[in-house]
């Protein structure tokens, strides 16, 4: 790790204070690691959700972002289908897995459910799916494979994601680091924030409390007139301290988020080429449902596309910007989702995280293999 890095890290970490319940997560996931590393097997911490900024000590206002957590809860069960154990770090009250197929939706999960002889049951339509989802979820808890953590702020996000990755060092390279969460680039540092609500009435100025001590830095929120004036600072990249330091053996999967689609492969092969991990996955904004690009060392650039009549449904996306980032897909004049249109038109919605899971199974399987040869001096 540069000497900027680590100067950036160890700043960060002695002025932004650790969350409450820090220590309640660490002995939780020293005793999962331990079990599943005793066992063999191999273990994903998997980010999920968005990042909040507060703005206020006494937390009012806050800076969020749009991440629900769909990419991190789903993900996170088909690494559970294929074989793994999940440390799922979640931004709280966003998706979860199994959960998420009645949360968060236009529906109330009520209406799957109705009452029969004085009794609660689930109604005849959804029995199938619903028995499918439960008999999964209490599989996973019955092994003990699934360990749900959660942070709300940036900083607590940065606390976690250090610590359990330091307790995940002993898997060796039978780690995985898959970091969908949406992280915040800017924050408001703890010696700039002012304690109180901001007050929007000019009248009900900031007090005494606040703006009394000469010494203090200006606070980075604060009204200037009738204005609410913010300037953040910017959070250290710290992909830089989790690839080079905190798990330097573990394989390193990083998402990059564009909206721009000329933007999504330059920007992730810079991401790549700067912290020199394992892989990158590409998406945009409004196509991150059915498409995504591989962008590593073992295989260069590869795209993931949910076949045109496999697409789940949402109400963001933008169909036909599928295949915009995609320079060859647009030289080739061809949305790769349309050519398999016909032939399966009526089959099931497909979910990009079980093309995508199972992909990186086979790429850990390898790094895997390699690091097994390191150690044997072949
Ligand atoms: O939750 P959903 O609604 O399903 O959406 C999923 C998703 C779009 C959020 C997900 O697929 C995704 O792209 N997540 C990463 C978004 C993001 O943080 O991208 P970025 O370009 O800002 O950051 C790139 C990488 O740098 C990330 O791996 C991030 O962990 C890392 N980073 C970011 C900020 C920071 N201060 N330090 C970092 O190391």
């Amino acid at each position: 790790m540069t000497d900027d890095a680590q100067q950036a890290e160890s700043y960060y970490f002695t002025h932004e204070p650790p969350p409450k319940d820090l220590g309640t997560n660490t002995t939780l996931a020293r005793e999962f690691i331990h079990r599943h590393a005793d066992e063999g097997r191999r273990v994903v911490l998997v980010t999920s959700g968005g990042t909040t900024v507060p703005l206020e000590t006494q937390t009012v206002r806050y800076i969020d972002n749009f991440s629900a957590g769909t990419r991190g809860a789903t993900s996170a069960e088909y690494f559970l289908q294929n074989g793994y154990a999940v440390i799922f770090l979640h931004r709280q009250f966003s998706l979860l897995p199994y959960s998420r197929h009645y949360s968060h939706n236009t529906r109330s999960f009520l209406d799957y459910m109705k009452e029969e002889d004085g009794r609660v049951v689930v109604d005849e339509q959804h029995q199938e799916e619903m028995l499918r989802v439960l008999r999964q979820y209490a599989e996973v808890k019955r092994e003990n494979k699934l360990l749900i953590l959660s942070y709300v702020t940036i900083t607590e996000y940065l606390w976690n994601l250090r610590e359990v990755a330091k307790l995940m060092r002993p898997l060796g390279p039978k780690a995985i680091f898959y970091l969908a969460a949406a992280v915040s680039d800017f924050f408001v540092p703890q010696d700039r924030m002012v304690e109180h609500k901001i007050q929007s009435n000019e009248e009900f100025l900031q007090g005494a409390a606040d703006a009394g001590n000469s010494n203090a830095k200006t606070p980075a929120a604060r009204t200037e007139g009738r204005s609410l004036v913010i300037d953040l600072e910017p959070v250290p990249k710290f992909l830089q301290s989790l690839v080079d330091g905190w798990a330097p053996e573990a394989m390193i999967v990083s998402f990059k988020l564009e909206t721009d689609p000329s933007m999504l492969v330059k920007k992730a092969q810079y991401s790549l080429n700067k912290y020199s991990h394992h892989l990158v996955i590409g998406n945009l904004l409004l196509t991150r449902k059915w498409e995504v690009v591989f962008v590593s060392a073992l295989d260069g650039e590869k795209w993931i596309r949910v076949p045109h009549g496999r697409r789940t449904k949402s109400f963001t996306g933008v169909p036909a910007l599928v295949g915009s980032a995609d320079l060859s897909a647009r030289q080739d004049g061809l949305d790769a989702g349309e050519s398999e249109k016909r032939v399966l038109q009526g089959e099931p919605a497909l979910e990009i995280e079980s093309v995508i899971v199972p992909e990186i199974r086979e790429m850990h399987s390898i790094l895997i293999e390699k690091a097994r040869k390191r150690a044997g001096g072949q």
